[in-house]
C-alpha cells in the first residue's frame, strides 16, 4: 500500500512554556503549547486580551524565546541557532504583519517595501523594484504606491504592510491582529485579501485576532485562553 506522506510541518512547537519576571510576580504567559502548523495552512489564532497570542507569535517565529520547550521552523530547531542565523531566517522566509502597520512615514509606499527588500542583498535593483511594483499592484496599491503613508487610509496603509512582509516570498506570515486598527468593513477585505494570496502561493499564514471575524472564516482555528490551548479546529 502506498502511504500518503504528511506535509513536512512549517512550524512546530513542542511543549512551549513562557515565564515573565519571578516569585510572586511571575506570569505563564504559555503552558504547555503543543503545535504543528503545516505548509500551506491559514490558521487563526483567537484568545482574549491578554491570553499571549502575541507571546505565542513571537515564540514561533524566533523573535522571543520560550522558557522551555521546542521550536521548530521548517524542520529546524531555533534552539540550536545563533542571532545571525535567526536573523537570516527572518529576513529570508518569515513576513510579519503588525496592527499598527509600522510603515516608516518619510517613505514613499513604494520605497517601504523595495528597501527592505533590497537591503536583504538577494536581488538586484532591478528584480527589486519590479517585485515591490508586483506585490504593490497583487494588493491593489498600484495607483498610490508614491504617496506617503501619512496620505493613505489605514486600510491602504495595511495593503502596504501586507505587500512588505510578502514582496521577499516567506515561507511563513505571521499577522498579530492586522485588522485591530481598522472598520469592519476595511477589516474583511484585508483578511479576504490574506486568504487570496494564501489560496494562490505556498505562503503559510498564522493570523492572531481578537474578533470573531476571522473565526467564521478561517479554514483552521485555534484558541488560547490564560496561556493554554483550549480549542484546535482540526483536533
Ligand atoms: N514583556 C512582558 N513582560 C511581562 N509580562 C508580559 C510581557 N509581555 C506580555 N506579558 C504578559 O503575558 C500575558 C500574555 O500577553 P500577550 O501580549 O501575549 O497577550 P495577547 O493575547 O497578545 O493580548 P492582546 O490581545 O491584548 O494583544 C499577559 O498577561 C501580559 O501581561
Ligand atoms: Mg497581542
Amino acid at each position: 500500500m502506498v502511504q500518503k506522506i504528511k506535509a513536512l510541518p512549517a512550524i512546530g512547537l513542542i511543549d512551549i512554556s513562557k515565564r515573565y519576571g519571578f516569585g510572586e510576580q511571575a506570569i505563564d504567559a504559555l503552558k504547555n503549547i503543543h503545535l504543528e502548523i503545516a505548509k500551506g495552512e491559514f490558521v487563526a489564532l483567537c484568545g482574549p486580551s491578554g491570553s499571549g497570542k502575541s507571546t505565542l507569535l513571537n515564540i514561533l517565529s524566533g523573535l522571543d524565546n520560550p522558557s522551555s520547550g521546542s521550536v521548530f521552523f521548517m524542520n529546524k530547531s531555533l534552539a540550536n541557532l545563533n542571532e545571525n542565523q535567526l536573523a537570516t531566517i527572518r529576513s529570508q522566509h518569515l513576513g510579519f504583519i503588525f496592527q499598527f502597520f509600522n510603515l516608516i512615514p518619510v517613505l514613499s509606499a513604494f520605497d517601504n517595501v523595495y528597501y527592505p527588500l533590497i537591503l536583504n542583498g538577494y536581488h538586484t535593483k532591478q528584480q527589486a523594484q519590479a517585485l515591490s511594483r508586483d506585490y504593490l499592484n497583487r494588493v491593489g496599491m498600484g495607483q498610490l504606491m508614491h504617496r506617503k503613508p501619512g496620505e493613505l487610509s489605514g486600510g491602504q496603509q495595511q495593503r502596504i504592510a501586507i505587500a512588505r512582509a510578502l514582496v521577499h516570498q516567506p515561507a511563513v506570515v505571521v499577522a498579530d491582529e492586522p485588522t485591530g486598527n481598522l472598520d469592519m468593513k476595511t477589516g474583511e477585505d484585508i483578511l479576504e485579501l490574506l486568504q487570496t494570496i494564501n489560496q494562490q502561493t505556498e505562503t503559510t499564514f498564522i493570523v492572531s485576532t481578537h474578533s470573531t471575524q476571522l473565526k467564521d472564516r478561517a479554514k483552521r482555528v485555534i484558541e488560547i485562553q490564560d496561556g493554554e490551548l483550549v480549542y484546535d479546529s482540526i483536533r
